[in-house]
């Protein structure tokens, strides 16, 4: 690991849970081995998976403020529940506090929790992992869908939204409108 990523981890350490960032540190590993596997730039997906959830432990209105402030569109499903906003507050914290300025790397920390219809390698790769590190034990279908992940990329992205969107219909959270579009065109391919 470069002492730029070393550097990159200190800080986030201090910024985010414990629990939060050993997910972090499991997302950018997995990241880095899919890179592997589909011959992406491997420091990419390590930065990405690291920094996907550094904005995960702001205050929900403070994320709302910061995502106005930098012009990103926020939906109505947002507003009402800034939680969700993470991801695109993430990518802007990404860029002003960690001094990332690969629009790759950013784009992947913006989509990885409902994903958009086609996504880059990168974002498709950071989207999995997310869901497929290793601490995580929850959701159904995990073994499955690790497995899909290193087969055949598509399928697991396509695996993850259906099962996601069950998850969610089920009442255990709001859903997205973009997971819905981003459901749509894989199951479309
Ligand atoms: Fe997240
Ligand atoms: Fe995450």
């Amino acid at each position: 690991m470069s002492g730029d990523l070393i550097k990159l981890k200190e800080r986030l350490k201090k910024e985010i849970t414990e629990s939060r960032y050993e997910h972090s540190m499991g997302v950018a590993y997995t990241a880095a081995n899919l890179a592997m596997k589909y011959g992406l730039n491997i420091e990419k997906a390590l930065i990405a998976g690291l920094l996907h959830d550094c904005a995960k432990s702001m205050e929900p209105k403070k994320m709302l403020q910061l995502c106005e402030k930098n012009h990103v569109e926020v939906f109505e499903v947002e507003r009402k529940n800034p939680g969700l906003l993470h991801a695109k507050a993430g990518a802007i914290l990404a860029k002003e506090k960690y001094d990332i300025h690969d629009t790759e790397i950013l784009d992947a920390i913006t989509w990885h929790t409902t994903g958009k219809p086609n996504m880059t390698l990168l974002e498709m790769i950071v989207f999995v992992a997310d869901y497929i590190e290793p601490h995580r034990y929850k959701a159904m279908n995990l073994t499955e869908i690790r497995k899909e992940a290193y087969e055949d990329i598509n399928k697991a992205t396509l695996h993850i939204l259906k099962d996601t969107i069950k998850y969610l219909e089920a009442g255990k959270g709001e859903i997205d409108k973009m997971t819905y579009n981003t459901y749509q065109y894989y199951n479309n391919l």
